[in-house]
Formats: C-alpha cells, sequence, structure tokens
C-alpha cells in the first residue's frame, strides 16, 4: 500500500517549529511494511489542505492519504472541513473506532474532530497533531486498512479478507 502524509501545522510550515508528527507517522507506516509515496507540510489553510489533498488523489498512485493535525476546537483547526470538501463517500466507522480506542488513553479523544472518506481510489484519513497521537490512532486502524484499499479497488478477492477482522 503506498501512502501520503500530510502534516498541517501553521508553524511547521512557516519553519517555526520541526514537524514531528509527520516523520513518526512514515516510521509507523514503513514498520507495517508500508511504502510512503509523498510527504509534504501545509499551513492550517483551508484552500492549501484541499488543493493538496486533491493533487494526491489524482496522482493515482496513492491508495492512503494520512492527514496529522488541524482536527482539534481551535480557530485555525480546518483540516476536517478541507477533507469534507474533497470526499466522495464518508468512512465514519474509521474516525468512530480511532475516537473510541483513544477514549481508554485521554479524555481530550472527544475533542477530536477527525473525518475519513473516499475520494475516487484514494482513502483520505484525519489524524491528530501530536505524534504521540498521531500514532496511536493509527495504530488503532492499522489491521483493516489492507481490507479498507483491496475493497475501494475493487480486487476480486477482498471478499476472501472479510473474516480477517474476526476478533
Ligand atoms: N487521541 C489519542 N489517542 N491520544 C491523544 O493524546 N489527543 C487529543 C485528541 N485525540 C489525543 C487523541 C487532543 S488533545 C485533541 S485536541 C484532538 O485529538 C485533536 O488534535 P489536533 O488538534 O492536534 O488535531
Amino acid at each position: 500500500m503506498r501512502f501520503g502524509v500530510l502534516t498541517v501545522s501553521d508553524r511547521s510550515s512557516k519553519g517555526e517549529r520541526a514537524d514531528a508528527s509527520g516523520p513518526a507517522l512514515i516510521s509507523a507506516i514503513r514498520d507495517n511494511k508500508w511504502i510512503v509515496e509523498i510527504t509534504a507540510v501545509v499551513s492550517d489553510d483551508r484552500d492549501s489542505i484541499r488543493d493538496t489533498l486533491i493533487k494526491w488523489c489524482n496522482l493515482g498512485s496513492i491508495d492512503i492519504i494520512l492527514t496529522t493535525g488541524g482536527t482539534g476546537f481551535a480557530p485555525r483547526d480546518v483540516t476536517p472541513e478541507a477533507t469534507l470538501q474533497v470526499v466522495e463517500r464518508l468512512a465514519p466507522g474509521i474516525p468512530e473506532a480511532m475516537r473510541q480506542a483513544s477514549l481508554a488513553i485521554t479524555r481530550h479523544a472527544m475533542l477530536s474532530r477527525a473525518v475519513a472518506g473516499i475520494r475516487a481510489s484514494t482513502l483520505i484519513i484525519n489524524l491528530p497533531g501530536s505524534p504521540k497521537a498521531a500514532v496511536e490512532n493509527l495504530n488503532t486502524i492499522a489491521p483493516v486498512l489492507e481490507h479498507a484499499v483491496e475493497l475501494i479497488r475493487g480486487d476480486a478477492n477482498s471478499e476472501n479478507h472479510h473474516t480477517s477482522g474476526n476478533l
């Protein structure tokens, strides 16, 4: 599976703070033997986020885009709104599962407004901005991502993998 990692942060985009969550996600993706195809850092600007997501989806080679940051309640947190402008179909179960799992770690999980959805053949998933939170959330959903991508691609054998979700 091929990933894009988009860090959304005013400070990191201006070079005022090193991007820590992007690199943390990149190593978590590689730990799963998946491929990081493209990365970028943009400011908390709705148009910049939207345009990057559209551009990456149009490449046709990226299965999953993970965004990190901009999902909270601060005035500049607009990553979910930019994502909703881009996706054609919602995938609400993914943020539901992330918030449920995260609530066992921190009550602040209630303050995540993350969304997920599909544009053409790319699944876009919002993750929180701190490296710890971003990786915790990715670890929650990692076991279902290969099946998700198979389904999006319409792979003929994806039916065989339904039982891989059994607990
Ligand atoms: N989820 C996990 N697993 N661990 C965390 O530390 N932090 C929360 C939440 N989700 C957190 C988490 C906090 S403090 C906030 S404000 C929201 O994610 C949104 O984060 P963001 O504004 O950095 O995107």
